[in-house]
């Protein structure tokens, strides 16, 4: 499989961490032998070589300050850019992970239509493109022959998507209710420790979980574009930002959250997506509530189902491997055929 990445951040290097340290199992357990034929960066540099790019030379390159420092090869192209990678070149699909437009879906939507247009797949950990224009790229893919996988942009690589629309197609999903940003329950869990807000998000910027713009996340508006793609994969119902109440948790202070903590409840930034509507905000939690106990990093979600009730999956909601095992995911899924 021939692989066209856009973006080499936490997220394009994650993936391409996990493809330089797994390479061998994954051709022995999945018969899976996938090829980089193109990294684009904004400000980094561009590669493009159709017999491949080294993984690990990649990430030495961007540890050295850039993609400028990846060694001279057979078949290197450094005069592409992502625009006629995702038209013109010789790929099976087009990875996003550049950082996400939540209002425009950003030039990451123009690189996705290009790119069902010059014949591929389309992979996204950028949130922007599916948040805003769902059910045009749906479209798009079809009429393409083509897929668009976004696994990664809910709840990084745990598979909130893949058990909603698969594992549990047929039992009535109609509510979702959750944790789906890693930042604000990071900041939230490390306050509860004593910690200062400002303190708390410079270690989540610093372990990676944040946003190229933190406050996506402490307002909000990162989860809010999370629960409008659950919107529109689950029920069919894209919605906008003014459709919704977003409330983020800038405005909690150490003593709300010691507060909460005397009273036996925990705050949260809750998620809730419905056919009728959705919101995201911060609620005070009992402790006992399974949602209460998701510290750290970690998301949850729990769909409601009209056949077997609740199930909730725990697991990472941010992070540049975990969010570079959502795009692997998406890609084993396209190998097989799914
Ligand atoms: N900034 C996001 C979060 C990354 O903190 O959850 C994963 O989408």
């Amino acid at each position: 499989m021939k692989i066209a990445l856009i973006g080499f951040g936490n997220v394009g290097q994650g993936l391409a961490q996990i493809l330089r340290d797994r390479a061998g199992s994954l051709a022995a357990e999945q018969d899976f032998r996938p090829v980089l034929v193109a990294v684009a960066t904004r400000s980094r540099g561009t590669l493009v070589n159709p017999n491949g790019l080294d993984p690990a030379a990649l990430l030495d390159a961007m540890a050295a300050g850039g993609l400028d420092h990846y060694p001279i090869a057979p078949g290197l192209d450094r005069g592409w850019d992502a625009a006629r990678i995702a038209r013109e070149l010789d790929a099976d699909v087009l990875v996003e992970a550049s950082p996400s437009d939540l209002q425009t879906g950003g030039p990451a939507l123009g690189l996705c239509r290009a790119a069902f247009a010059g014949g591929k797949h389309v992979v996204l950990a950028n949130k922007g493109p599916v948040a805003v224009a769902y059910g045009e790229l749906m479209d798009a893919a079809r009429a393409a022959g083509k897929r668009l996988l976004f696994e990664a942009t809910v709840m990084a690589g745990t598979p909130s998507l893949r058990l909603a629309l698969e594992a549990l197609a047929g039992a009535g999903i109609t509510r979702a209710r959750g944790i789906i940003n890693g930042t604000t329950n990071y900041i939230l869990t490390q306050m509860e420790d004593g910690m200062s807000f400002a303190d708390a998000l410079a270690q989540a910027q610093a372990i990676g979980y944040a946003e190229a713009d933190p406050t996506a996340d402490v307002d909000g508006w990162d989860a809010a574009g999370k629960a409008r793609i659950l919107s529109a994969a689950l029920f069919g119902k894209p919605r906008t930002f003014d459709e919704m109440r977003v409330e983020g948790i800038s405005k909690l202070t150490l003593d709300d959250v010691t507060a909460a903590r005397a009273a036996g409840e925990r705050w949260k930034l809750i998620a809730d997506v419905t056919p009728d509507g959705l919101t995201v905000a911060p609620a005070r939690v009992p402790l006992a509530h399974p949602l209460a106990g998701v510290m750290g990093g970690t998301n949850a979600i729990t769909y409601t189902t009209e056949l077997l009730g609740d199930v909730t999956l725990v697991g990472a909601g941010a992070g540049g491997l975990q969010t570079g095992f959502g795009l692997l995911s998406d890609l084993l899924a396209l190998h097989r055929g799914r």
